[in-house]
C-alpha cells in the first residue's frame, strides 16, 4: 500500500524568513597572519612548553608568558587550563594542556571546546603544531569550539541597539588555514548546525514545540539542498496507513500527531537506505498515569531522538554525503484528557498486531512501534537505528556518560561502541535475548507494552517485535545523555542534542563501506 502523503510546505516556508536556529554559532576565521595585539587570546601546550606561534607571544610579552606558566607549574597535561588576566596589551591568555599523545578527533574536539569555555567574547585561538595525525586538526579545534559555544539565549531580555546579538568572531591560527576552512567550512559546520538544530528542537518548551511546529522549525533548513525529499504524515494519512497506536500516543492532546519523513538519496538510486528513526514526544506528561510533578518540566526533551535524526539529516545532506539515508520522526504529545488512551486499552498498529496499553507513560515504544513498521514497508532499509528517550531505567543503569545499545547481535553492539568512541558519544551495551520478547506477551492481545524489570530490555523488546528479525537493527536508549545537568568539554549545560555526533559518525562509516 503506497499512500499520497500530506506535504505541510506552505506555514514551513513562511516561517524560514525568520531565523531556523535559535542560537548563533560563532564566526571562525582561519586564514589570518598577524598575531593578535589585544584581546582574549587561547593557546595550546604540551608537557614540551609551547607551540612555535606560542613563543612568539611569548616574545611579545617580554617572556612573561613562559614566566608565568613556570610559576604555575604548568606541565601540559590533556585539559589542564591556566589563565592570566595580568598580561598586558592582552585581557586575558589561556593556555591549555595538550598532552604528549597523537591528538584523536575527539580529543581535538575536546580541546576545541575547553577554548570557547574561556572566551566569551571575541577571541583568538593559537593552535599550530598540534600533535595529530586527524587531517586538517584546526577544523577540529573549530567543531569543538562551536559546540561548546552554543547559547540558547532567545527568552532572554535584550535592550534594543545593544550588540549581544552579534555573533561570536574567533580567529584561529593553525597550520594548513586552507585546508581547515575548507573541511570546517564544507563539511564540520554542518555537524555543528544539526547539533545546535537538535539543542535548539531539546531546549524549546512545549508550549512552542509540538509536532506541528517541529516540522516548522525542521523543513526550511533543508531548503534549497540537493537529494532531499520531506513528507509529511497527517493524522488522516496515519489513519489510512492504520497506525492505531502511534495515534493513541496523541489522543489526549489538543496538537494533532505528525509524522515527518526526511528521505535523502544522495547516494546510488535505488540502493536500500539506512534508516534513522527518533522519538518525537514534544511534551510527556505521562498521559492518564501521570507522572510526578518533580522535573517534569524535563520533558519537553522527549523528542531529543527525533531532533537528533533532523540533525543527522541536515548535517548529510548539507555536506552531500554519498550514502541515501532515510530519517523518520514520529511525534506527538502525550497529555491527560477525556479522550486520551488508558492502561489497560488496546490498540492495532499498522501491521495489524495489537498492543495491551500497561502504562501510558510508555508512550515512545508505542511511537516506534508503527515508524519502524511504516519505515520497513515504504523504505525497505538494509540497517535501521532507532533512537529515542525511552526509560527512566537505561538512565539509571548509564548515568549522562553513555547512551544504552541494544542490539540482537553482539557483533553489531561492539561496532556501535566503535562508533560512539569516534563520535565523541559513547554507547553502552544492555541486554536483550528472547526471554525479554517472552515477558511482553499479553493475556488479551498479542503483546503488551510493560512489563516491568529491566525496564530497558523490556522497552527494546517492544520495538523489537516489530522489526524483522533478519534486518540489522541497532536500538539506542539516550534517557540519561540528551541532557547535561553540568557542562562537559564539547557540550554546555542543558540539552546535549546527543546523537546528532553518533549517527553522523555511523552515516560516514557506512558511506565509506
Ligand atoms: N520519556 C520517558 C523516559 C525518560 C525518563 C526519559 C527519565 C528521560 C528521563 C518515558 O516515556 C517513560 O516515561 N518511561 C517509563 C516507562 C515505564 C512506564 C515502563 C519509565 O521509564 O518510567
Ligand atoms: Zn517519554
Ligand atoms: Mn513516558
Amino acid at each position: 500500500m503506497r499512500l499520497t502523503a500530506t506535504l505541510v510546505l506552505s506555514s514551513a516556508l513562511a516561517l524560514g524568513a525568520t531565523s531556523a536556529v535559535a542560537a548563533d554559532m560563532p564566526e571562525f576565521r582561519f586564514n589570518v597572519t598577524d598575531l593578535p595585539e589585544r584581546g582574549d587570546v587561547v593557546l595550546f601546550a604540551d608537557n614540551e612548553g609551547l607551540s612555535d606561534l606560542g613563543e612568539e607571544l611569548d616574545q611579545i610579552l617580554g617572556g612573561r608568558l613562559s614566566t608565568a606558566l613556570h610559576r604555575h607549574e604548568f606541565d601540559g597535561s590533556f585539559g589542564k587550563i591556566a589563565s592570566f588576566h595580568a598580561l598586558a596589551p592582552f585581557d586575558t591568555v589561556t593556555v591549555i594542556g595538550m598532552g604528549d599523545e597523537m591528538l584523536t578527533k575527539r580529543e581535538l574536539h575536546d580541546l576545541g571546546g575547553h577554548a570557547a569555555s574561556q572566551a566569551d567574547g571575541n577571541a583568538t585561538v593559537i593552535a599550530d603544531g598540534l600533535h595529530s595525525r586527524i587531517a586538517a586538526p584546526g577544523a577540529h579545534i573549530a567543531k569543538g569550539f562551536a559546540l561548546r559555544a552554543y547559547d540558547f539565549d532567545k527568552y532572554k531580555f535584550k535592550d534594543v541597539g545593544t550588540d549581544m546579538d552579534d555573533p561570536q568572531v574567533v580567529t584561529l591560527h593553525v597550520d594548513d588555514a586552507d585546508a581547515a576552512l575548507r573541511l570546517f567550512d564544507n563539511d564540520l559546520v554542518h555537524v555543528v548546525e544539526g547539533v545546535y538544530l537538535a539543542r535548539d528542537l531539546g531546549t524549546e518548551p512545549g508550549n512552542v514545540i509540538y509536532p506541528q511546529t517541529f516540522i516548522e522549525r525542521v523543513q526550511p533548513g533543508f531548503s534549497g539542498v540537493s537529494n532531499v525529499h520531506i513528507t509529511v504524515l497527517d493524522e488522516a494519512d496515519m489513519r489510512r496507513y492504520g497506525m492505531g497506536v502511534l495515534l493513541g500516543t496523541a489522543r489526549g492532546s489538543v496538537h494533532d500527531g505528525r509524522m515527518l519523513i526526511v528521505n535523502y538519496t544522495g547516494g546510488t538510486p535505488g540502493d536500500a537506505p539506512l534508516a534513522l528513526v527518533g522519538k518525537g514526544v514534544t511534551f510527556d506528561t505521562g498521559g492518564i498515569s501521570l507522572k510526578p510533578n518533580a522535573n517534569m518540566w524535563y520533558m519537553k526533551s522527549d523528542l531529543s531522538g527525533a531532533a537528533a535524526v533532523a540533525g543527522t539529516l541536515l548535517a548529510t545532506a548539507k555536506r552531500g554525503e554519498n550514502i541515501n539515508v532515510v530519517g523518520v520522526m514520529p511525534l506527538s504529545e502525550n497529555m491527560p484528557a477525556a479522550d486520551a488512551i488508558r492502561p489497560g486499552d488496546v490498540l492495532t498498529s499498522m501491521g495489524g498486531k495489537t498492543v495491551e496499553i500497561g502504562s501510558t507513560d510508555a508512550e515512545g515504544r508505542l511511537q516506534l512501534i508503527d515508524a519502524v513498521q511504516y519505515t520497513q514497508q515504504e523504505h525497505d532499509p538494509y540497517m535501521l537505528l532507532n533512537i529515542a528517550t525511552l526509560t527512566g531505567a537505561a538512565a539509571r543503569a548509564m548515568g549522562d556518560d553513555y547512551g544504552a545499545v541494544l542490539t540482537r547481535d553482539w557483533a553489531l553492539s561492539l561496532r556501535m561502541m566503535k562508533i560512539g568512541d569516534l563520535a565523541g558519544e559513547d554507547v553502552w551495551p544492555l541486554p536483550l535475548n528472547d526471554g525479554h520478547f517472552e515477558q511482553i506477551e499479553s493475556d488479551i492481545a498479542d503483546i503488551v507494552s510493560t512489563a516491568g524489570n529491566p525496564g530497558a530490555s523490556i522497552g527494546a523488546a517492544v520495538v523489537g517485535t516489530f522489526v524483522d528479525e533478519d534486518l540489522p537493527w541497532v536500538h539506542l536508549d539516550i534517557a540519561g545523555v540528551d541532557w547535561q545537568d553540568s557542562a562537559k568539554p564539547t557540550i554546555p549545560k542543558g540539552h546535549a542534542g546527543w546523537g546528532v555526533r553518533f549517527m553522523d559518525e555511523l552515516v560516514r562509516a557506512e558511506a565509506d563501506k
